[in-house]
């Protein structure tokens, strides 16, 4: 196996001989030959980023789609522990040739059928991961507030002090690219957007709950990612809730005026 070098040439990529095309156009499917990772390249070059700084080797991801981010993960960051899940119930089967032609069986797990709120049934997709904590949980999949919350809610108490909770495209509902896409092609923006209660809300809820940075050390926000980096305190896994780390008067900063 090589040293997990990313190659690239403008939205195409290649790590150990495996090739990647960066693609935000959903027409675009993965074969044997090239996985498609559904993600605008600065948007993968921040999580790239993120997994190199953290040296992250137990990594959770949500949402696998064509199953490209998982397998560029497992080659380039060499994890300890890598579990993917995805709603969908198909399997993507370059992704799983993929892990058996590398031998990353023990290590790479890609499992279907998993809504991301819904917590007995994450819980049980981390079981292969054992019970050590995590390095980094990156949130791709429903961009939805209820279910992206009820997933930190389990997931960020069990990540190690200083690891990092990142959600992406958290921007959809105040971002004025995808207003202008949604007034050009409403039919397909209903499609890319997932539209209920702003993602937006979370990150602020996030940023509130810095109030504590033994819960929650840092929130760090720009185009692509928000990172929450978690503080040392001990947190119990079944009862821990963001919103018990939101004050009364924080809560109230982002109560709806009308
Ligand atoms: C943006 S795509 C993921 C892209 C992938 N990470 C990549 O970079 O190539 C979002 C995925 O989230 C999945 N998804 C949507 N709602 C979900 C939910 N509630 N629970 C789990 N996955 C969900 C969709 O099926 C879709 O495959």
């Amino acid at each position: 196996m090589g040293d997990g070098e990313l190659a690239w040439d403008g939205s195409r990529l290649r790590v150990e001989g495996t090739e990647f095309l960066v693609a935000v156009f959903r027409g675009d499917l993965t074969t044997d030959e090239r996985f498609v990772i559904w993600k605008t390249r600065p948007l993968l070059e921040a999580s790239l980023r993120l997994i190199d700084r953290l040296g992250a080797k137990r990594i959770v991801e949500l949402g696998i789609a064509q199953g490209g981010s998982a397998a560029l993960f497992a080659l380039h960051a060499r994890p300890d522990q890598l579990v993917a899940v995805d709603l969908a119930t198909e399997r993507i089967g370059p992704l799983d040739r993929l892990i058996e032609t590398r031998g990353l069986g023990d290590r790479v797990h890609a499992v279907y059928g998993v809504d991301q709120s819904d917590r007995h049934a994450l819980l049980a997709a981390l079981a292969p991961m054992g019970p050590e904590p995590l390095d980094l949980v990156l949130d791709d999949a429903s961009h939805r507030y209820d279910e992206t919350l009820t997933s930190f809610d389990l997931l960020f108490p069990r990540l190690r002090p200083g690891g990092v909770y990142a959600i992406e495209d958290w921007d959809w509902a105040h971002h004025d690219a995808a207003a202008d896409l949604a007034a050009a092609d409403p039919e397909a923006a209903a499609g890319w957007w997932p539209g209920g209660t702003a993602l937006t809300r979370l990150a602020f809820e996030l940023t509130l709950a810095t109030a504590d940075p033994s819960v929650v050390r840092s929130v760090q926000i720009d185009r692509h990612l928000v990172r929450v980096t978690r503080g040392p305190a001990v947190l119990d896994p079944h009862t821990f809730r963001l919103h018990d780390h939101v004050s009364r008067s924080g809560a109230a900063l982002l109560a709806d005026p009308t």
